[in-house]
């Protein structure tokens, strides 16, 4: 494979931060080579998991969601789509060779914290008991997604994060991390790298079991006193990482929200990153 040798002394982009402070990479559009990657998780034949949960009225982004992931997710990869669902009819999607969709029927609560908050305590049990004889790397994330772009091999790692879009120019202080003392997601003000997004997040089966475990087991504590952290599983989600720190972190454009205007909007801008 023929490519570029990489210029010790040109960083492909000054304009962002690639590297955290304990040394995992941050990854930028523009940064990687997908191709060198995708040769080197091609050589262990790897086999990506994508959990999402269509629970009631979500079932109506599956679609979406589904047909975006064949034509962007870990192309010409091994990918095994986990659906939890509280629907009995979801309709079959015509999928890409190496690629299958399994259903996992769970319980629907009636609140949405509820619902928000048990994804933890049910990836939690079927990576134990499931994924970790199916697949090689997790990747969890909301449903109400589509993939409009490229997602590969490059996300991977032993247990990653993402930059969540409201908050990646942010000051510590004004992440919305949850505050009260008496809580096991609380995180003080002057502590805290970034602000993660609950919806994307994953790694190898082991380490999703343990942050898995640690948001949920954070949450059943609370719950004894009656707490609820304000942002819900993403508020554990940073307590966790802010002690077991990510090996990679994703940019913002992973989990890229319209609400927060248009990714030109960015301070440097969508535009001005090397193609
Ligand atoms: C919002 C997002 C919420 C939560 C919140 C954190 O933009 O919709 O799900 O992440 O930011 O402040």
């Amino acid at each position: 494979m023929l490519y570029d040798q990489p210029d010790i002394l040109k960083p492909p982009r000054s304009d962002v931060l690639l590297v955290t402070p304990w040394l995992a990479p941050i990854v930028w559009n523009g940064v990687f080579n997908r191709d060198i990657l995708n040769a080197q998780f091609h050589h262990i034949d790897v086999h990506i998991g994508l959990t999402a949960f269509a629970i009631k009225k979500y079932v109506l982004f599956l679609k979406t969601f589904i047909e975006s992931a064949e034509k962007f997710f870990m192309v010409r990869h091994k990918v095994t789509y986990y659906i939890f669902t509280d629907h009995d009819n979801i309709s079959n999607f015509t999928l890409a060779d190496g690629r299958k969709l399994v259903i996992l029927k769970v319980p629907a609560y009636e609140r949405w914290q509820d619902v928000t908050m048990g994804r933890m305590e049910m990836i939690r049990d079927q990576a134990i008991k499931k994924f970790s004889k199916e697949v090689d790397y997790l990747v969890c994330v909301d449903v109400d997604m589509i993939f409009l772009e490229e997602v590969g091999v490059e996300i991977l790692s032993d247990i990653f994060g993402t930059l969540h879009p409201g908050f990646f120019g942010a000051l510590q202080s004004e992440f919305t991390y949850e505050r009260r003392a008496e809580s096991a997601a609380y995180i003080p003000f002057d502590a805290g790298d970034f602000y993660y997004a609950g919806g994307n997040f994953g790694g190898v089966i082991e380490e999703v079991i343990r942050l898995t475990n640690f948001c949920h087991n954070a949450m059943l504590e609370d719950k004894q006193k009656n707490i609820e952290a304000l942002w819900h599983d993403e508020s554990y989600l940073n307590k966790y990482f802010l002690s077991y720190k990510p090996t990679k972190v994703l940019s913002p454009e992973y989990i890229w929200n319209n609400y927060y205007g248009s990714p030109n909007a960015m301070p440097f801008g969508f535009n001005s990153w090397p193609a």
